[in-house]
């Protein structure tokens, strides 16, 4: 072989080896960014040229190598598997990154002998994930267990009080211990990262504590649950009740065999309780949300809502008012023209509203092994480049307690449906109910193709009627139709959709 072939051989072995690109060595070897290339291309350079290249190669061979960041994976579900998958497929690229290789070294989970599709030979298997935690052999712990308490919170705090940095998607958890686990994080000095916890792969952690981190913000809100908005669109696409949709979406393993979680709102609440912290700087306060979920929506209200020019979306919304913080999570009303209508199927989205920015719109894939365990690399490449910032945003002691805005206080504009009896005097009784309460009405939508039956003991003969009112206060509304309901002129319960200024 020749000279000039065992020095390009040299090189591209030299290049594999350490998962460089042919512009870095160009660079940090050769002092030209290009020499690589222009080398395959069949250039030959001077034999000075070759000898400073070749020496300069063996000191960099001789230079102690940089540690690998050693990471321990608890819990190998649907996130952690991929997790460890995409780790080893295309963990040079994150080692290109961070000059420095990333290594899954150890892993935990409850069923040592199942087949999850990664090799796992030369991985250190822990049952305890404490163990794990707590395991010498790895510099960076990632929870993907799940549940607010139990092993996943007892594996973060020992992690923490070790001072090693964690890396975590559970949302369930951030919301109950989230600021207890900012403090211990602090004041161990180690980092705490929890991207994959809101809207899977959309990175609205990092652009509230960093990207808009001088930002006032003015409001949060956005589909935070895939389940939710996918029931949704296609009973609005297909014209489908609520439960067929979701035997679909159990089908399909968009819902859990017991969807409350989902389709109650709850999740979508853990989620905004989360935001709403990083967006207010205020304590995490995920019992004092408003939640109501969308099993109550019927085809008549997305029908209805649709020819006056709405789409329902299940909304976390938080935002400052007078009174103090206001978290809600409730089906909502949403022109059909803004941006979160187009929002469809699985998919999520957060809109933020700042002093400055004004609108800014995240979206993208809310949940799924990797869109998830793309946040969660988010965060241990952050935590490799050594970034640090206060878990929520603001040191923990910082932040403000939570002060609570009645949810009687909300105003906005209102969806009233109502199965009014069908007797002489009705309508003038509701109309004046809502008349006297000052509640002005935008429109009143009577059809007899919307029929809507609450099955209710003696309903008898009834109309669908539905009221679109102006924006009013809530306990308003509220109050006209408790006096509604006294007058005994409706039967069931009425649906009320909030309808949201976008
Ligand atoms: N899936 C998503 O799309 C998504 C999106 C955003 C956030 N997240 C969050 O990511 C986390 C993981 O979700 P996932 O969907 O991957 O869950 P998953 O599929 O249910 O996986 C949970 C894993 O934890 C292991 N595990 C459970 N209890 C354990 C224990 N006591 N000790 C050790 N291991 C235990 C299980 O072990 P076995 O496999 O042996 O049973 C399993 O590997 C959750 O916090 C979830 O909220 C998920």
């Amino acid at each position: 072989m020749s000279d000039i072939q065992s020095f390009r051989d040299a090189i591209e072995a030299f290049i594999t080896a350490r998962g460089w690109t042919a512009t870095r060595f160009g660079r940090q070897i050769a002092g030209d960014p290009l020499f690589v290339f222009d080398l395959r291309e069949g250039r030959e350079p001077r034999s000075d040229t070759r000898a400073r290249i070749l020496k300069a190669m063996q000191e960099q061979a001789e230079a102690p190598a940089a540690p690998p960041l050693r990471i321990g994976v608890a819990g190998l579900g649907n996130v952690g598997a991929t997790l460890v998958r995409i780790l080893q497929k295309d963990g040079g690229e994150l080692t290109r990154k961070i000059g420095r290789a990333v290594t899954v070294t150890a892993v935990c989970a409850r069923n040592r002998s199942r087949d999850r599709g990664i090799d796992l030979s030369s991985v250190q298997w822990f049952d305890d994930p404490v163990a794990l935690a707590k395991s010498d052999g790895i510099d960076l712990f990632v929870e993907l267990i799940g549940g607010e308490d139990g092993p996943a919170l007892a594996a973060v705090r020992a992690a923490l009080e070790i001072g090693r940095p964690v890396v975590t998607a559970n949302k369930a958890l951030l919301a109950r211990h989230g600021v207890a686990l900012a403090r211990l994080a602090e004041d161990n000095n180690a980092q705490l990262g929890f991207e994959a916890a809101v809207a899977g792969g959309i990175p609205v952690i990092k652009t509230l504590r960093e990207g808009l981190g001088s930002a006032r913000i003015a409001r949060v809100y956005g589909i935070m649950n895939g389940t939710c908005n996918y029931i949704l669109t296609r009973m609005g696409n297909e014209g489908i009740g609520f439960a067929e949709c979701l035997a679909d979406a159990q089908r399909l393993g968009y819902a859990e065999a017991d969807p409350t979680f989902d389709v109650g709102g709850f999740d979508t609440a853990h989620k905004l309780a989360i935001l709403a912290s990083l967006c207010f700087g205020c304590e995490i306060a995920p019992d004092e949300i408003f939640v109501e979920g969308i099993t109550r929506i019927t085809q008549a209200d997305i029908k209805v809502a649709g020819d006056l020019g709405y789409k329902i979306k299940l909304l976390g919304i938080a935002q400052r008012s007078a009174d103090g913080i206001e978290q809600r999570v409730h089906p909502t009303l949403v022109p059909k023209g803004s941006a979160l209508a187009g929002v469809d199927g699985v998919m999520n989205a957060v809109a933020l509203e700042t002093d400055h920015v004004h609108e800014l719109l995240l979206a993208g894939p809310g949940a799924g092994g990797p869109p998830t365990a793309s946040s969660v690399l988010s965060d241990i490449l952050d935590i490799a480049r050594g970034t640090r910032v206060p878990p929520l945003g603001v040191p923990s002691q910082e932040l403000t307690p939570y002060r609570q805005a009645p949810m009687k206080a909300h105003e906005g504009g209102y969806y009233i449906r109502l199965n009014v009896k069908d007797v002489p005097g009705a309508f003038a009784a509701i109309a004046s109910r809502m008349g006297s309460a000052g509640i002005s009405l935008e429109s009143v939508i009577q059809r007899s193709d919307l029929r809507v039956t609450d099955g209710a003991a003696g309903e008898g003969e009834t109309r669908t009627v539905v009221l679109i009112t102006h924006s009013t206060m809530e306990q308003t509304v509220r109050e006209a139709l408790a006096l509604i309901a006294a007058d005994g002129f409706i039967v069931g319960v009425p649906q009320l959709i909030r309808i949201e200024a976008l």
